[in-house]
């Protein structure tokens, strides 16, 4: 960050103050307005945060009008294309792309730490067979600092570093366990000889009572599909993970606070919503309707998958998701898949239409998801708990990054106050 010679005067009544125009690498300059209330005695206004940069940071950048998400650099597509999951999760966590030694012995530290305490299959058994695997695994991370004490003292880099890489090597066995839970089926062990995403489709979807052969070709789809859904800038799940690592607090308990936020249908939880909105509309002669029920602000109806709050022109994730998504199909022999056919017509339908042009509506990353994972067998339940795989590797990145920020601070946003002046309880009372 550096400042830019240009400062914005502001002056209120009596008082004028200025505050510095600082800029970075890319995308927009911020104005530093940490100074505002002293010297203008005022708070800026901003719910949601959509125009504040609450951090400066390395790990990701987005342009939401050119369609651009960079990782340390590094174009989404080139990365999707050309590295494995395992290498992104090194380069959000590091800095850099690893070479290949480098990446051999990273593969290996993160192998070494697939197995869960034994004794953590036991809070399984405390949900019912009926749970929803996100709350699993919200009860399940939060819990793991019960067993890895030695990965919690935040002031000491390798006990950060050992967390990072725990929780890494540790989400997929989770992940995968909740599912295998709630379908009654014994836990499959994690598999060193595989990749990481092999051994999730494996622990998916093995069964001790027969031998499990990885599909390559979804093998590598759901590689993709964990490097699209890695990280993303401070969205609201980072920002929670964020806020509460301000804290102190531990990175098995802001992780888990991130597996929370990211639940939420407005975030994360849209991939699931996606296939329940399909199901919902059933057949292509139903998408007019549906699409005037979204636009009845009354009906409270969203199309999801649609829209950003960052992206405005296209998610570049969705390409390249869609593009995975007749690869998959394709392979898995997949003709006219009925949901895949309606997506696609309601996408040409969204995007033609006034209402959505005129909002900047396009699909994002979530809209082809959940056809791909649908198609790989995986149920809708577990379609954010797969996100939540994905993004753990750049929530504990961008948790790393706050607390070895030099001067960090705790978050602590303000308000607008408009309730009650201050009044005394009557007497009668
Ligand atoms: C993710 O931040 C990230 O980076 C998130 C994410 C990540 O990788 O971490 O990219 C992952 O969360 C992707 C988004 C997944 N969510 C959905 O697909 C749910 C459906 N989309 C929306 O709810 C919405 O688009 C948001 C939440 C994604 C963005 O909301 P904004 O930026 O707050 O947009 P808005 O609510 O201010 O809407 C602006 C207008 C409104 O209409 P008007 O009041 O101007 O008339 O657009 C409308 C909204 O009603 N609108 C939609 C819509 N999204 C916005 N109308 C219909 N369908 C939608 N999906």
């Amino acid at each position: 960050m550096s400042t830019t010679g240009v400062s914005a005067k502001v002056t209120l009544g009596e008082k004028t103050a200025e505050f510095p125009l600082l800029t970075g690498t890319l995308g927009q300059d911020v104005l530093d307005i940490r100074r505002i209330a002293a010297d203008l005695d005022v708070f800026t206004f901003d719910p949601g945060y959509g125009e504040t940069a609450a951090c400066e940071s390395k790990i990701t950048f987005i342009d939401g009008e050119k369609g651009v998400l960079l990782h340390r650099g590094y174009p989404i597509e080139q990365l999707a294309e050309r590295a494995t999951f395992p290498e992104v999760a090194y380069l959000l966590l590091y800095g850099e792309l690893p070479d290949k030694a480098k990446s051999a012995e990273f593969e290996q530290v993160i192998k070494s730490h697939t197995l869960l305490h034994e004794q953590i299959r036991n809070f399984f058994n405390g949900f019912r067979r009926d749970a929803h695997p996100m709350a699993i695994m919200c009860g399940t991370v939060g819990g793991l600092s019960a067993f890895y004490h030695d990965g919690i003292d935040i002031s000491n880099e390798a006990s950060r570093e050992l967390s990072a890489l725990r929780l890494i090597a540790k989400i997929p066995t989770i992940a995968a366990w909740a599912y295998k839970y709630t379908v009654g089926e014994p836990f499959v062990y994690p598999r060193n000889d595989l990749t990481y995403a092999e051994n999730f489709l494996s622990m998916m979807f093995a069964k001790p009572s027969e031998p499990y052969v990885v599909n390559p070709v979804l093998a590598r789809a759901m590689d993709r599909i964990l490097i699209l859904h890695a990280d993303h800038e401070q969205n609201a799940s980072t920002s929670t993970v964020r806020l509460a690592g301000s804290t102190g607090a531990n990175p098995f308990a802001c992780i888990a606070a991130g597996i929370a936020a990211l639940w939420g249908p407005a975030h994360g939880g849209a991939n699931e919503a996606v296939l329940k909105m399909l199901a919902e509309i059933g057949h292509r002669d139903n998408i007019p309707a549906f699409i005037e029920k979204v636009k009845d602000k009354n009906s409270g109806v969203r199309l999801m998958g649609f829209g950003h709050r960052v992206y405005k022109n296209f998610d570049p994730r969705a390409k390249i998701m869609q593009a995975t998504c007749h690869e998959v199909l394709n392979e898995l022999g997949i003709k006219d898949d009925p949901l895949l056919d309606l997506a696609v017509e309601l996408e040409r339908i969204a995007v033609e239409d006034e209402y959505f042009v005129k909002r900047k509506l396009y699909p994002n990353v979530d809209f082809y998801s959940g056809i791909i994972l649908k198609a790989m067998g995986i149920p809708t339940s577990m379609f954010t708990v797969l996100f939540a795989v994905a993004r753990t590797t750049g929530w504990i990145s961008q948790w790393k990054e706050m607390i070895e920020e030099p001067g960090q601070r705790i978050g602590r946003p303000r308000q607008l106050y408009t309730g009650s002046p201050r009044r005394d309880i009557p007497a009668s009372l």
